[in-house]
């Protein structure tokens, strides 16, 4: 396997994107970038620069601060996973939190926010061998990628998910609440006018409500393949 493409991985909040983005890139030695990480740390940034206050987000404030915000991945040398840093400073936790994920979805909708990312984005992608998950990545920011996949589960598996995630980092939620995050994110991430997340015509679906994370990978390894044997 010489050959490096590109692999878009699309889909719904907690639906196991960025775990089988993650292990691709690990199984193929190619880069995994993590878009929603950098929507999450803008959202962190207009927090700590008062662009979020009582609870309403300062559209105006923020894209007056855009220039300032440099975001960039160094690969934790444990894990072998990239973590954010934003201005300088990891902030891979902090990104993560509950009050993170209910303020992100309203800035990921700012045209001028995803402008800047998506530019990053191609940027971070204009040599190949990348795996990149998000919402609009096969459609906008890797409209050309050689495998797109999307991914789904059923609401309830994606919320016992979620949930646990939360639980084994010690954050106190219930699954209510979680289940409340992950619909009002749907909502706003799929009916949103800037590009919203859709099913491109060329994706291949995948429903991992059954699939363990090895099956899950082995699958998408599968399409990697055949992806490849259509290039020569
Ligand atoms: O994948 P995630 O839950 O960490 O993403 C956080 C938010 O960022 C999600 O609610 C939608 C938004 N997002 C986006 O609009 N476009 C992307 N490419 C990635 C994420």
């Amino acid at each position: 396997m010489n050959q490096k493409i590109t692999i878009a991985i699309d889909g719904y909040s907690s639906c196991g994107k960025s775990t089988l983005a993650r292990e691709l890139a690990k199984s193929l030695h190619y880069v995994f970038i993590d878009s929603g990480a950098m929507y999450r740390g803008v959202t962190l940034f207009a927090l700590q620069n008062t662009c979020i206050s009582s609870h309403e987000l300062n559209r105006g404030k923020l894209i007056s601060l855009l220039d300032q915000i440099e975001l960039k991945f160094v690969l934790n040398p444990e894990t072998k996973s990239p973590e954010l840093l934003l201005n300088g400073v990891n902030v891979e936790k902090q990104i993560r939190t509950p009050e993170i994920s209910s303020f992100v979805s309203e800035v990921a909708a700012i045209k001028e926010v995803r402008e800047k990312l998506v530019a990053e984005q191609q940027f971070m992608g204009n040599q190949g061998g990348i795996v990149m998950d998000g919402r609009d990545i096969g459609s906008v920011v890797f409209p050309n990628a050689e495998l797109k996949l999307f991914i789904t589960a059923e609401i309830e598996t994606r919320v016992e998910r979620r949930y646990q995630e939360l639980q084994f980092r010690g954050t106190p939620t219930s699954k209510d609440e979680v289940r409340e995050n992950l619909l009002r994110r749907d909502h706003i991430d799929s009916t949103r006018k800037e590009s919203p997340l859709v099913q491109v015509d060329d994706a291949i679906v995948i429903d991992n409500t059954h699939l363990s994370k090895s099956e899950q990978l082995d699958l998408a390894l599968q399409y990697v393949d055949k992806a490849i044997a259509t290039l020569v």
